[in-house]
């Protein structure tokens, strides 16, 4: 908590004229051309980060969030000031919503700094935006409360209840295996995403927010509460006054993501079976901290931490049905052996009271209790060996039993482009045994480490029925998205990480009780390979603007691909 007597409200940061009275004189006659009365102007003030865009539905609602989040910090003595930054949308960011995360971090944080804000709310949900305010806000060091989107309704199709994008994922499977007609599939994209806000499976937004919820970053219920329900009102209303309380506290993201609340949203997302994307992210919100996320002690966590929500991908729910069954206080109640119960909470409390005031909902099945778990062994597993020194992830919950240990030959893809132009080639030598290698396709390499981790089945073997297939790549996966599929291996080929070394027909084993994944070729051949290897050529336009930053800066996934110069004591 602060305790120093730094300026508050209009009197931060001053525009810089060489007379402070003279700065704070013209900003005060400035912003009164919006009719503000000295008086209004005394009070606290809390920024709402306006993250609406046109190209983005998954923030549809948040015009009506920042009108309730103003009322409620109008009731409690404070001055809203909604101002905008970047927005992104997964499938309208080109060439993946990855590579515009940091640009929109860096856009944050400058944004809260520059502008005298006491307090800020921040107000985001499609994939990389929370991350985004939280890694921003975290550097920037302003207090502040995440309030989530929330989630889309669900979709309804012949009768059966789907959405995106986990469903995206599998009815188009089923239309490139010929079973679903061009005009069925038009039908279907009509119904996927009926609602706004952001995907409603258990996807990278959604586990963010869960997690954001259980670091006590948000208040109770703002992790689960559907975009459309008056909840998500209400608890846009009470963001608003909490953030003026944390203003007069000067209670900070600092202050409140400890180690302690880190291990919490690490158990939850677990125990939701959560998006490997969301690893990343809090492995780059925690790294603003100085909190170095340790890989191993993650998966240590999930070999004890069983997957309790039975949402899609790993399960059948959605969450609605999550929130319904009394969302995230309701899972920690479960998981409390395994939680610092202790770790305060964004609205004065901890997560003993969080746990306390659980709704019980009577015959709900969408939380289940350890002992009637979704899946044994927690949701994502981190793999090492000689394919993956810095570590890669599997999403256990989410593949087929019998791929998780696994031997096959290697089918290898250089690059997105290789594999558009031979995936479905009738004449690629593949087998339902063999191992997709996709590389170049990282931080660095691709650029952007994109969404294409989930290697789609060649056609000739979709039409034949396979479904699932071992799948490794140093690229990321949507947190909607379902196999046997190891990503972020690291470090990445483009960086002369191993799987650059990978040829057609080697042996790859999977060991995911072990924990291994390794590439069956001596070290001898592998020195020969290394030796002969050279970096691919850089993308156009590499020399220079965002990209040429992006390529020089960008870290691994296992320090959360933050930039390097905006890590604490960088000396990039
Ligand atoms: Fe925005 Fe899925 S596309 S959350």
């Amino acid at each position: 908590m602060t305790t120093d007597k730094r300026p508050t409200g209009l009197r931060k940061g001053l525009a810089t004229y060489g007379d402070a009275g003279f700065s704070l004189f013209l900003r005060r006659a400035f912003i009164k051309a919006m009719g503000f009365t000295d008086d209004a102007l005394d009070r606290p003030i809390i920024g709402l980060t306006d993250t609406m865009s046109d190209f983005n539905p998954c923030h549809g609602n948040v015009p009506d969030l920042i009108e309730a989040a103003r009322r409620g910090i109008m009731l409690a003595g404070g001055l809203p000031m909604a101002f905008p930054t970047i927005s992104i949308h997964e499938s309208f960011s080109h060439p993946t919503s990855m590579f515009l995360r940091n640009l929109m971090a860096l856009d944050a944080e400058e944004m809260i700094r520059a502008q005298p804000m006491d307090a800020v709310v921040l107000i985001g949900g499609c994939d990389k935006t929370l991350p985004a305010l939280m890694m921003g806000a975290a550097s920037a060091n302003v207090p502040a409360i995440v309030l989530p989107t929330g989630p889309m309704l669900v979709g309804h199709h012949k009768g059966e209840i789907l959405g995106a994008c986990t469903d995206c994922r599998r009815l188009w499977a089923q239309h490139r295996a010929g079973k679903i007609d061009e005009a069925e599939i038009d039908t279907v994209s009509g119904r996927l995403a009926p609602t706004r806000g952001t995907c409603m499976v258990m996807g990278t937004a959604s586990t963010v927010a869960a997690m954001a919820e259980a670091a006590g970053l948000a208040l109770p219920g703002a992790g689960t509460a559907p975009a459309v329900h008056a909840d998500r009102l209400r608890l846009a209303e009470a963001s608003g006054a909490t953030a003026v309380r944390l203003a007069r506290e000067g209670t900070t993201l600092r202050d409140l993501l400890t180690p302690a609340s880190l291990h919490n949203a690490l158990v939850v997302l677990q125990a939701i079976g959560g998006s490997t994307n969301a690893l990343i992210h809090y492995t780059a919100v925690a790294g603003r901290l100085g909190i170095r996320l340790d890989l191993d002690a993650f998966d240590a966590i999930g070999r004890e931490v069983p997957v309790l929500v039975d949402l899609k991908p790993s399960g059948a729910g959605y969450m609605e049905h999550f929130h319904h069954a009394g969302g995230v206080p309701r899972l920690l109640k479960e998981l409390a052996p395994f939680l610092d119960i202790s770790a305060r909470t964004v609205d004065g409390g901890t997560i003993a009271d969080a746990i306390a005031a659980a709704e019980e909902v009577a015959n709900q099945t969408v939380i289940r209790s350890a002992r009637n778990p979704i899946a044994v062994g927690g949701g994502l597993a981190v793999l090492h060996g000689n394919l993956a020194p810095l570590g890669a992830l599997i999403k256990r919950s989410a593949a087929t039993p019998a791929l998780l240990q696994h031997e096959g030959r290697a089918v290898v893809f250089d690059g997105l482009e290789d594999m558009a132009a031979r995936l479905d080639d009738e004449a690629l030598d593949v087998t339902p045994d063999d191992i997709l290698v996709l590389r170049n396709a990282g931080p660095i390499g691709a650029p952007g480490m994109p969404e294409a981790g989930y290697i789609p089945i060649p056609k000739k073997l979709a039409r034949a029925g396979v479904t699932d297939m071992v799948r490794i790549s140093d690229a990321r996966m949507s947190g909607t998205a379902f196999g046997a599929i190891v990503l972020h291996a690291a470090p990445e080929a483009a960086a002369g990480g191993p799987l650059a070394l990978v040829r057609n027909g080697d042996r790859i084993r999977l060991d995911t009780e072990a924990r291994r994944l390794d590439l069956l070729v001596t070290e001898e051949e592998l020195a020969k390979r290394r030796a002969a290897w050279l970096p691919p050529a850089p993308p156009p336009g590499a020399d220079r603007g965002y990209l040429r930053l992006y390529r020089e800066q960008v870290t691994q996934a296992d320090q959360g691909c933050d930039f390097a110069f905006c890590l604490p004591g960088a000396h990039a």
